[in-house]
């Protein structure tokens, strides 16, 4: 009747495939404490690490919830808690995380009646309250795991895509808050026919290298050439921090999901670490403050 969950941050977009493509961190992210109760509906009873609104219609856990309630048979409710590690507006999907956690456990207590398809449309719910827009692509991963790919919104169609053995991510969280939603209001609504060219090779050539287990052609395809050059503006030092991280052997390096964090991959564990000092040492020259995550993705 309770379950205690592990409900992971993750990295949006991964420069080449905004909003489509997504994966899932190891070891960073929340934990939520689930459990039923005889009245009807959600309860938000404790929210512990951060400042977050406890009424139900107000919390995304809250929102994703009653989600899945309204298409459910329940005779009863549920009430939730959440130990929040990841920060919201840090870029590692804060909101996906309360989102996707809330309806995996809701629906392991129901008996599984929806499958993890269903349960990405719910917890969307949460982002659109969360951002002004349902968008999967941290709650696809959150909620299937490794490398997702929404291949379609309408309908909703989501791949679950090969992870490759070796693949770590590093992550550094400059500390200031970008809301995603003013990280929304400052993209153009059109792209050049020449840019879109060469973004939906690097989304090809990105599956394949996660496929196929090609580092090398996973490093030639994180590029972004749409978002990137827009949203870096938001992020101090973006162009050292990705400099640095390159040059100590990561894949490549872009911004997480709508920043300011900014992740990179590599192949093995080592390189990982290496690549979050070198990342380090790039805001330590200028005086910012910062979070470092190395996790196997
Ligand atoms: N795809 C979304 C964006 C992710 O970049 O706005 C937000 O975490």
């Amino acid at each position: 009747n309770e379950l205690k969950i592990f409900t992971p941050a993750t990295i949006a977009n991964v420069s080449c495939g905004f909003d489509v493509l997504g994966l899932a961190l190891d070891n960073v992210g929340d934990e939520m404490i689930i459990r039923k109760i005889p009245e009807n509906g959600i309860i938000i009873s404790k929210i512990e690490g951060q400042d977050l609104p406890l009424e139900t219609h107000k919390n995304v856990a809250g929102v994703a919830g009653l989600a899945l309630l309204a298409e459910a048979e329940a005779t009863h409710g549920f009430e939730i808690e959440i130990i929040k590690r990841i920060k919201p507006g840090s870029g590692i999907g804060s909101s996906a995380a309360s989102s996707a956690g809330a309806v995996w456990a809701i629906n392991e207590l129901l008996g599984k009646p929806f499958n993890t398809s269903d349960l990405v449309r719910f917890a969307m719910e949460g982002e659109r309250l969360a951002t002004g827009v349902a968008h999967a692509d941290n709650v696809a991963p959150a909620l299937f795991g490794g490398f997702t790919l929404v291949r379609s919104y309408e309908p909703l169609d989501i791949i679950s895509v090969n992870t490759p053995s070796e693949l770590y991510a590093t992550v550094i969280h400059p500390q200031i808050e970008v809301k995603t939603s003013d990280a929304r209001e400052i993209l153009r609504t059109t792209v050049q026919l020449k840019d879109a060219i060469k973004q939906w090779g690097n989304v090809g050539g990105l599956i394949s290298g996660l496929y196929t287990e090609d580092y090398d052609l996973i490093g030639r395809s994180l590029q972004d050439h749409i978002i990137e050059p827009i949203r870096s503006i938001l992020i101090p030092a973006f162009d050292s921090v990705k400099k640095n991280s390159i040059k100590a052997g990561a894949l490549g390096c872009g911004i997480s999901g709508s920043g300011p964090s900014i992740f990179a991959l590599s192949k093995g564990e080592e390189t990982a670490l290496n690549v979050g000092e070198a990342m380090k040492a790039a805001y330590n020259k200028v005086g910012i403050k910062y979070d470092v995550h190395v996790s196997k993705v």
